[in-house]
């Protein structure tokens, strides 16, 4: 285990079996479209990749990068477009997928942006859910796992850049960020 993470939370093992389910949903869910899958950079790439691979659907694939972070282990509430979508979304089936909704910020920012661009329907899944952050009341369609108010890192999960790679999920050890 990496000496910064304090507890793991969910191992490859529970995380593949998670994924697996979710991707079962979205099967039934998406029967007689191409939905258009955006992964939202950085922190849901790799629940991203193993995602759509665990889907018999048909996905097209894009990605947008938002950061609300800097460096800090607070959102700052405002999240800004770094890289945008390449494909249009009028008229298409989009699922959102993300790493966590913590404040919820991020989630209403690209649920009003995706609708103002004609999107035909908006599906969010995300791995993790922090529910008791929560800042304006929006929820995912599907999550896979509920976190409780801890800093998060692992499975495409930061703190300023670092520990993305791990292939679990833990709770950052708090001496790290509290210097
Ligand atoms: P929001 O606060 O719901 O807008 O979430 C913004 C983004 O903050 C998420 O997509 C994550 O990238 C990041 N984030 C929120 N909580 C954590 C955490 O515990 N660990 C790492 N990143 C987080
Ligand atoms: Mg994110």
């Amino acid at each position: 285990m990496n000496k910064d993470v304090e507890k793991i939370l969910f191992t490859e093992g529970d995380i593949a079996r998670e994924v697996k389910k979710c991707a079962a949903w979205l099967d039934e869910r998406y029967k007689n479209t191409t939905p258009l899958a955006v992964s939202v950079l950085k922190g849901s790439v790799i629940f991203f990749c193993d995602l759509v691979r665990a889907m018999n659907t048909p996905v097209q694939m894009d990605f947008m990068t938002i950061t609300s972070y800097g460096a800090s282990s607070q959102s700052s509430g405002v999240p800004k477009i770094v890289m945008d979508l390449a494909a249009p979304v009028e008229g298409r089936d989009v699922l959102l997928v993300e790493d966590i909704v913590d404040s919820g910020h991020t989630l209403v920012k690209m649920r009003s942006l995706l609708e103002g661009r004609g999107a035909k329907s908006f599906t969010v899944v995300t791995l993790l859910d922090k529910p008791s952050r929560r800042q304006v009341d929006v929820k995912a369609d599907y999550s896979c796992f509920e976190v409780g108010n801890e800093f998060i890192v692992g499975y495409g999960l930061d703190y300023a850049q670092q520990y993305r790679n791990l292939p679990y999920v833990g709770i950052l050890k708090r001496s790290v960020y509290e210097k």
